[in-house]
């Protein structure tokens, strides 16, 4: 017994699961994820599978997850629903297939549309914590993502109390649950450190239907360093950001940064904390990763909000081994905060994300790759580039070997649209679109950004295309696209 809570085996606790119920878990990326209880129902679908039981279920976590619930479950074929995010390899192949029904959320959205409970009613959270008291304050790991959100809204739940996470990591947990509209009031974040909440989640102790307990880390791969092409998109952001700050409309304390996940986000963060005329700047983002560790020992990242730590293993333990130091400078929210569209419009947040493609007039795709077949999800890139300050998005040039232009006269699939970007970078170059009409930023992302052996095709099109406020060719916006899947290749010989 946990206090005035049952002790289940991992065994125990799936039993409370059934098929074609809604289960939502903690974690956002691998980090906080729950561990023994999906691995557990994993095991129980295939065995369910092997007696000619249908068994799946509607899943929902912060963000994406990692093996203990995306691959598992994925692999066990035990998953009919998810959403908000994800970015499994198996479980993309089955949305892709029609096997899996995904719903691809802006991540701010996602504890509203909970608690809005005509959409979803959660059957059972299960929730990965240090800690639950007698009264139903819940310590969080590594994450705190929509955590707070199940953990209210669920029908039932399951804590997974996890021995291998740090107590000392409720010191960096800022957690409070908005109230649904029309009893909504001003979130009092006017700094990136600021806190409005407390160090614990809470749940009605009624709900608790048992404790699993774990004693496995969160398991984050390796970061790759930076190759040359995220070195030189990195160099082109630098000297942007610099050049703002030198023409002034960035103010001499610098503003918070957001940057999106992966190597080149990473390797952006790298070199912007280790140029000597980069002045130290906080950050009001959605992960804490790797890159952020360093430069926060450095003394050149002042502060970081964010929802998850999503860190290898090392560095979770360099943080928790310096807490009196990192502790004070990292505040961990739930994502309707971290994400939070007027607390990234007051803050005047720079946010920095990855594009899988950019048309010549600024519409970038997130998520579809030749509009059909999801990569992860637009994932917290909207919420942060619609509302900051300033946005930009990044890519390589070109992708396969040269065989794909990530510059495309049309994208075959929106996340964020020309209103809302605002620079766009490769290896190539900056192409700064603020201010400018259509043409004038079609003719500069193809000179900056595009890659030299898809610049003539580009000019081209865009001499040959319709006239109008936007010059587009109907019958050729998808052409290189096209070739791509008939031949493998943008541009055939
Ligand atoms: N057309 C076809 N394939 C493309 C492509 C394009 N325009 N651009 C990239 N790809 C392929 C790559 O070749 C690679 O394929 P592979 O797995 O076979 O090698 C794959 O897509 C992933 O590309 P990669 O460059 O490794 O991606 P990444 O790790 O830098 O991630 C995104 C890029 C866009 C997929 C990723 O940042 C993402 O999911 N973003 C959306 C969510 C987001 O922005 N979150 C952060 C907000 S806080």
């Amino acid at each position: 017994m946990f206090g005035p809570y049952p002790t289940l085996s991992t065994e125990e606790a799936v039993t409370h699961i059934q098929n074609g119920d809604m289960i939502s878990f903690s974690g956002f990326t691998p980090a906080g994820s729950a561990k023994a209880v999906p691995m557990a129902l994993a095991k129980r679908a295939t065995e369910e599978h092997a007696k000619g039981h249908p068994f799946k279920v509607r899943v929902l976590t912060g963000a994406s997850s990692g093996y203990s619930i995306d691959e598992a479950l994925a692999k066990a074929d035990a998953i009919a629903w998810r959403g908000p995010y994800q970015a499994d390899v198996t479980l993309r192949q089955q949305i892709n297939r029609q096997e899996v029904e995904y719903v691809d959320m802006h991540l701010s959205h996602l504890p509203q549309a909970v608690a809005e409970e005509f959409l979803w009613q959660i059957d059972t959270a299960v929730v990965e914590a240090t800690e639950i008291t007698p009264d139903g304050r819940v310590y969080l790991t590594t994450s705190i993502g929509a955590s707070p959100t199940y953990l209210k809204y669920a029908k039932k739940v399951i804590i997974e109390i996890n021995r291998h996470q740090s107590l000392r990591l409720r010191e960096m947990a800022d957690i409070v649950v908005m109230p649904p509209p029309p009893y909504r009031y001003p979130i009092h974040i006017y700094d990136p450190l600021t806190r409005i909440g407390w160090p614990y989640a809470q749940v009605d102790p009624e709900k608790v239907i048992g404790i699993v307990e774990s004693d496995e880390p969160d398991r984050l791969g390796a970061f790759n360093p930076p190759d040359d092409t995220s070195l030189k998109i990195a160099a082109h952001v630098t000297r942007f950001l610099l050049d703002e700050l030198r023409a002034g409309r960035i103010p001499p304390r610098f503003l918070p940064l957001q940057s999106g996940v992966g190597n080149v986000a990473n390797g952006i963060m790298s070199v912007l904390g280790t140029h000597p005329d980069v002045p130290p700047f906080m950050m009001y983002s959605e992960v804490f990763q790797n890159s952020l560790v360093d430069i926060m020992a450095a003394g050149k990242l002042l502060g970081a909000s964010a929802t998850s730590l999503t860190i290898t293993a090392d560095k979770l333990q360099q943080i928790i081994d310096n807490i009196d130091f990192f502790g004070p400078r990292i505040v961990l929210r739930p994502q309707e905060i971290s994400n939070h569209p007027g607390i990234i419009r007051r803050l005047g947040v720079i946010a920095i994300n990855t594009a899988i493609e950019f048309d010549i007039y600024g519409n970038v795709n997130s998520s579809h790759l030749f509009g059909t077949d999801i990569m992860n999800g637009i994932g917290g890139s909207g919420d942060f580039t619609r509302n900051s300050y300033i946005s930009i998005f990044t890519a390589p040039s070109v992708v396969k070997d040269g065989r794909l232009s990530t510059v495309v006269p049309m994208c075959t699939h929106v996340d964020s649209n020309e209103h809302s970007t605002q620079i766009i970078v490769t290896e190539q170059g900056l192409a700064d679109l603020r201010g400018l009409g259509p043409v004038q930023r079609a003719t500069l992302i193809i000179e900056k950004c595009a890659h030299p052996d898809y610049k003539p095709y580009l000019e081209k099109y865009i001499r040959e295309a319709r006239v109008g406020h936007i010059p587009h060719d109907l019958g050729r916006c998808f052409e290189l696209h096209q070739n791509f899947l008939a031949s493998g290749t943008m541009l055939p010989a």
